[in-house]
């Protein structure tokens, strides 16, 4: 049985593999949604991102996802993805619905990983939302492989 680690070094090398050359980002989200939510499958309810809105420099917008759909516009501070865009940090939730001011886009969802990703310059361009059906989906492995995977996915050229 291939361990999570090794799937998350798996899917971190397809989508390097296929988003290498591609300018477009909204084609590096969706590859990477795409990829990430075909290695889980099913233990990946909502894995997808939100985007720093170019016109509102503190409002997230929904983009490229893989599952139910997903609320339309976050602003930072708000929820679990608006506190990984506030903070620039990697956000664990255990349980969403102990969480201050959580959006329940579905209510199905009860924990979830967000993770940042940053340009080429450092500044954040998105977060990297994932969800979960079950109670404490995500350990400090989901961690480590999705930080590895949204620290390269705009910065590979
Ligand atoms: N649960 C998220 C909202 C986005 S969705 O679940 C797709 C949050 O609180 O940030």
């Amino acid at each position: 049985m291939t361990s999570k680690a090794d799937q998350y070094d798996e899917v971190r090398k397809q989508i390097a593999a296929v988003i290498a050359g591609e300018t477009s980002r909204t084609a590096r989200y969706a590859t990477a949604s795409c990829l990430l939510r075909d290695m889980f499958g099913e233990r990946f309810f909502w894995t997808g991102f939100y985007e720093v809105d170019p016109h509102q420099p503190d409002m997230l917008v929904v983009g490229p996802y893989q599952g139910t759909m997903g609320c339309l516009r976050i602003p930072f501070g708000k929820g679990v993805c608006g506190a990984a865009a506030a903070t620039g940090e990697t956000q664990l939730v255990e349980d969403v619905h102990a969480f201050p001011g959580h959006i329940a886009c579905d209510s199905r969802s009860n924990s979830e990983i967000v993770v940042p990703v940053c340009d080429a310059d450092g500044q954040l361009a998105a977060v990297l939302d994932i969800d979960s059906t079950a109670f404490g989906a995500f350990d400090a492995e989901d961690q480590a492989g999705l930080e590895a995977i949204c620290g390269e996915l705009l910065t590979i050229a």
